[in-house]
């Protein structure tokens, strides 16, 4: 699809009323208003649910050097862990059991035969126990389409992997020298190219990010047609040489710029799995809920043991670090319920986009 034919009220406004180069905050009224369009979009393709995946983040050991992250390979304060297979498959086991319906395997990006391997392990348990009924997506970087394709063939059938920004010179400027803008692409044409449901996203308010790139973000999620996406804001982690670098620091406006991206990307593509991030919540207690009401449909309550949370800190003040998972669940459902949607129990929840029927 053109880039002409997009009709986002970004382009709308560009040029008129808003110095692009600015990332100038919408009126609050013109928020609300955009953030209403989104959620009757999403009201009328989806429903007033919400769909759960538990999040296992089964490793923070990781080869990439990200200038941003706060688990790159060499930030030193970092105790690095690895979930045994066992308590991966328990995690998992909890989220299916009380009803999440999907799981998502997050960690650090190892590209070896060994934890190729193994992951390839605990998908087989974890599909062996729950078949098709259990969603699995898959969240580990960067990788051979040989592995991509063990991993699909052991049960995994989503994954997620953030273009951070579709900008090539703004992503060369945040990750160190050989890390590729292009491969990154070519790896999310290989995922959708052997089935994978596929979903991608950016982070929000990056030093030197301005309002173009966003706009082309979003015009980048409908191009490489992807199936979901999920986006927050970028929080500057102190252990990181990208802290460095003046980003949008004041939290209201980068909550009403991530709020409005939201807003964008579910009227550019009314049918697809968005997700409100828990980089949302750390900027605003209510984040995720707000993130729900600009036309996001999903929530990712992180499952992961306790004594592991407080070392996958990618960015600082993540929430529901001393949180038990059993917690975790009535908080959240009391706060969806809060703005009136209902929690999609046991559902898979496939996004709407990646069916065939479509
Ligand atoms: N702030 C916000 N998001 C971050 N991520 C990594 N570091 C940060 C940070 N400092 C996001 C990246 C990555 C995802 C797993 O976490 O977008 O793809
Ligand atoms: Fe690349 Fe963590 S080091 S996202």
């Amino acid at each position: 699809m053109g880039v002409s034919k997009l009709q986002l009220s970004f382009a709308e406004c560009c040029g008129l009323c808003y110095n692009i180069r600015q990332m100038n905050e919408l009126p609050k009224e013109d928020l609300e208003r955009l953030m209403a369009r989104a959620y009757a979009v999403k009201t009328a393709t989806w429903g007033r649910r919400v769909a759960l995946r538990g999040l296992v983040e089964f490793s923070n050991i990781c080869t990439k050097d990200c200038l941003y992250c706060g688990i790159r390979r060499s930030n030193a304060n970092v105790t690095r862990y690895r979930m045994t297979e066992d308590e991966i498959v328990e995690a998992a086991t909890w989220a299916a059991e009380n009803r999440y319906g999907s799981v998502v395997l997050q960690s650090g990006e190892i590209s070896s035969e060994a934890n190729t391997a193994f992951v390839e392990g605990v998908l087989k348990r974890i599909h062996g126990l729950y078949g098709d009924s259990l969603g699995i997506t898959l969240s580990l970087g960067e990788q051979t389409r040989e592995t991509y394709g063990r991993w699909k063939n052991a049960g995994a059938h989503r994954y997620l992997l953030r273009i951070e920004t579709s900008n090539r010179e703004l992503y060369s400027k945040i990750h160190p020298k050989g890390h590729s803008w292009e491969r990154r692409l070519d790896c999310l044409r290989t995922l959708k190219n052997l089935g994978y449901i596929v979903g991608t996203g950016v982070m929000i308010g990056l030093p030197g990010q301005t309002e173009a790139d966003l706009e082309n973000d979003i015009r980048f999620f409908r191009d490489e047609d992807v199936d979901m996406i999920g986006m927050g804001p970028y929080l500057a982690h102190p252990d990181t040489p990208l802290a460095a670098e003046a980003p949008i620091q004041a939290k209201g406006r980068l909550l009403a710029l991530t709020l409005r991206m939201i807003a964008e990307t579910r009227l550019a593509i009314p049918d697809a799995n968005i997700a409100s991030t828990t980089a949302l919540q750390a900027i605003d207690p209510e984040g995720r809920e707000k993130g729900l009401l600009a036309g996001a449909n999903v929530i990712m309550p992180n499952v992961t043991p306790v004594k592991y949370r407080k070392s996958y800190l990618l960015y600082p003040g993540k929430p529901c670090t001393g949180e038990e998972s059993e917690l975790c669940r009535s908080c959240l459902e009391r706060r969806v319920k809060s703005v009136g949607e209902e929690i999609a129990w046991g559902e898979r929840a496939d996004p709407l986009h990646s069916l065939p029927s479509r």
